[in-house]
């Protein structure tokens, strides 16, 4: 595989590097103390069309390919990872199956607003009794004339405040299992339709996560999106492009923790030289930079077979598992350089911390990771 990036690749990590480091960075730590949504950075995410990566220009997306999403997810997490999970849901688990399994209807109304960043989008499978085991739905969706009547409860979803529009797995026919599940594109407003309060997280305390609930909201027929007993197929699919995100995101973490740890290694002096002359340091320098490369590399293969048609499932398991693993290794090494410094918020690596540990938590575990890895490894 070749990873040298072409003009086209090289441009967009720029500029979504100098966009994180001019209108992400200055507000990173106050917006993480806050817990206070990005409203405007992603705005200008969304005008710059970081919002719809990989949408074609036939729906107003910017039409590129999943190794140039990877880059700009790296370079804005490596700043700020809440705003690279609000782009991650909108790009990969929003608006990518909206293109691929939504009908006409739903991509000239619903799509194109979200690919412009006009509107904001939001997955919605988990439940409180369905996490990990997603085949376990208990919301329902209940068909009445040429509406659908849907009713319970959707726990942990990014974007669950803010965003417009939402992608709602609900058991249509509970006799079917989860080939009974159904994907509803359900508006905000919608009577019924509500959300619970902001989760105070520990770490992408700038993302907003909250539970919904639905007690018999009525959603219009021609808002199924793919078919009906699909919706389980559509959340695994687009789940498994999401985990190429959700890498990128970890990358970026680890990343960004490498390079706050040179930079402090460098400047910062003990036993009267600075820490970077120490062995000690230089060692932890080397294996996460090891770690990171090795991380990034998986991630853009599961980018690369994506983009060329290949089955990309295992590969993108793979690097969500291992470049999360290294997000944290790298954030709790980034602190232990730091010392003390690394322990308060000014030096960003604690933030790092509190961000890394979700990627080992959300769009499947990193035991499901493990699941998925080892069916395809032992099947046949
Ligand atoms: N890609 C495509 N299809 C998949 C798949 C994948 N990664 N994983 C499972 N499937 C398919 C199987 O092929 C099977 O299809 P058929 O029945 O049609 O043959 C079907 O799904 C059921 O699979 P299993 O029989 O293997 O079912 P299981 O219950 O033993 O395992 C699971 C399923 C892999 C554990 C699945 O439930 C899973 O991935 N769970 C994790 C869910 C998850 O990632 N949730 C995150 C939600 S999003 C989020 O985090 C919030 C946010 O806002 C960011």
């Amino acid at each position: 595989m070749n990873f040298e990036l072409t003009e086209d690749q090289s441009l967009i990590q720029q500029s979504a590097r100098e966009f994180a480091e001019t209108e992400i960075a200055p507000t990173v730590i106050e917006r993480d103390k806050k817990a206070e949504f990005p409203t405007d950075i992603i705005k200008k995410l969304g005008e710059l069309g970081f919002l719809g990566m990989m949408v074609s220009p036939e729906y107003d997306g910017a039409g590129l390919d999943t190794l140039s999403y990877v880059l700009a997810m790296i370079e804005i997490s490596k700043v700020d990872a809440s705003v690279g999970v609000i782009m991650s849901v909108n790009n990969s688990l929003v608006c990518y199956g909206l293109e691929k399994w939504g009908s006409d209807y739903i991509k000239n109304n619903y799509l194109r607003p979200l690919a412009k960043g006009e509107k904001l989008g939001a997955f919605a499978l988990s439940e409180p009794e369905a996490g990990s085991d997603a085949t376990q739905q208990h919301t329902t969706a209940v068909k009445d004339g040429n509406h659908w009547v849907i009713n319970g409860m959707k726990n942990w979803i990014t974007n669950g405040h803010s965003a417009d529009y939402f992608l709602v797995m609900a058991q249509t026919d509970r006799e079917k299992a989860h080939h009974g599940i159904t994907t509803f594109l359900v508006e905000k407003g919608t009577p019924g339709f509500d959300h619970g309060v902001k989760e105070d997280k520990l770490g992408i305390r700038s993302s907003d996560t909250s539970s919904l609930t639905f007690e018999n909201c009525r959603v219009p027929e021609e808002n199924i999106v793919w078919e009906i007993g699909k919706g389980f197929n559509f959340a695994m699919n687009t789940l498994n492009g999401g985990r190429i995100g959700i890498a990128a995101q970890a990358v970026g973490i680890a990343e960004g923790a490498l390079d706050a740890a040179r930079k402090y290694a460098k400047t910062r002096k003990a036993f009267g030289t600075e820490i970077a002359n120490h062995q000690a340091v230089q060692f932890k320098i080397a294996d996460m930079a090891v770690k990171v490369d090795a991380a990034k590399l998986l991630t853009l293969q599961a980018a690369a077979l994506k983009d060329a048609g290949q089955k990309y499932l295992k590969e993108a398991a793979m690097a969500k598992l291992y470049a999360s693993k290294v997000a944290v290794e790298c954030a709790l090494e980034a602190i232990q350089i730091h010392g003390g410094y690394g322990y308060v918020r000014e030096y960003h690596v604690e933030r790092f911390l509190r961000d890394a540990k979700i990627t080992e938590i959300y769009e499947g575990t990193s035991e499901i990771q493990r699941i998925v890895i080892a069916r395809e490894l032992l099947k046949d």
